[in-house]
């Protein structure tokens, strides 16, 4: 099998371990990969499709590595294209479309009955002084679109609330955030459970370093085995399925309510979950595409 795999331009010193892991991981099972650079990509006017300008070869499909976080609709161009000419694609443009907005994730998640943390959208200071009032504090403020915790922020009081908000905001550049209460009963851990088709494989409980409430490994969290209970397996299971993604990382938060869905990455990073379990997820994630990529 001809398996392509979709790596997004980096403007920063990504080394884009994960996708040569399953590079190696398709080469393992005996079937041909290939990296391919989306910036590589053209379409002629007769909307013939090119890489590196070659009209494209016969792929059996792809696996999308979509490290994208702004311009979403824009940067995931080649996806659409490509399945608007039939490729099948894992971790297709709708999917990836509707998970990358905290906001209309969490959305999608509630309305597909999940539990969600309650949140809150504002543009505006005076709006949302008010609305951190009724929350109490502390709150959490969260970008839309972001990663790795770097566009998440706690503020204790007014003062610090404001402040927050103008760190995200410029003064010709306001735009909508998200605020929710601070879950400081989860006590800066949380679940990263990693799904791959309708399978968990692997899980992680991350904890945050001292005095940080997120539990991002890129913020310097630590990691150990976890073991989910069939309930949570199955939480993450349906978060999944409610994005249609087929393959996905979904953090789970443990509040004295119960477990929440945090969120559901559509690109998830899958070598420290490996290193830290010992689970190949990428041999996981290239079976899936072998089975999806079957001619029927
Ligand atoms: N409302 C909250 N209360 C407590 N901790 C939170 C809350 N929201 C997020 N966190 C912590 O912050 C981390 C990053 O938040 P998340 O929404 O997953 O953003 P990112 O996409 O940047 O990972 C989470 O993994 C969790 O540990
Ligand atoms: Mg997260």
């Amino acid at each position: 099998m001809r398996i392509g795999i979709l790596c997004f331009r980096s403007y920063d010193a990504y080394d884009f371990k994960s996708e040569l892991r399953l590079k190696e991981a398709a080469e393992e099972q005996g079937h041909e990969a290939t990296l391919i650079q989306i910036q590589n990509f053209s379409l002629g006017p007769d909307g013939t499709l090119s890489l590196e300008g070659k009209k494209l070869e016969a792929f059996d499909g792809f696996i999308s590595r979509a490290r994208v976080i702004d311009q979403v609709e824009n940067r995931l161009f080649w996806i659409k294209v490509l399945e608007e000419k039939g490729y099948k694609i894992l971790n297709g443009y709708e999917a990836l479309i509707h998970c990358k907005n905290k906001w209309f994730a969490t959305e999608r998640l509630r309305k597909a009955g999940l539990a969600t943390l309650p949140t809150w959208v504002v543009e505006d200071e005076t709006t949302a002084c008010e609305m951190a009032e009724k929350i109490g504090y502390p709150v959490v403020v969260k970008a839309p679109y972001g990663t790795f915790g770097l566009s998440v922020e706690k503020a204790e009081n007014e003062t610090q609330l404001k402040a927050v908000l103008w760190k995200f905001w410029k003064p010709d550049l306001i735009t909508p955030l998200l605020l929710q209460p601070l879950i400081e009963e989860a006590e800066g851990k949380d679940l990263r459970i990693n799904v791959v088709g309708d399978q968990v494989v692997g899980a992680i409980q991350r904890t945050a370093t001292q005095g940080d409430f997120r539990a991002n490994m890129e913020l310097g969290g630590s990691a150990e085995a976890y073991e989910p209970s069939s309930e949570l397996a199955e939480l993450a299971l349906q978060a999944v399925r409610a994005f249609g993604l087929d393959y996905a990382g979904v953090d789970l938060i443990q509040t004295k309510n119960g477990p929440c869905v945090l969120e559901v990455n559509g690109n998830p990073g899958f070598l420290r979950i490996t290193k830290i379990t010992g689970i190949d997820v990428a041999a996981s994630i290239i079976k899936l595409a072998v089975s999806r990529f079957q001619k029927s």
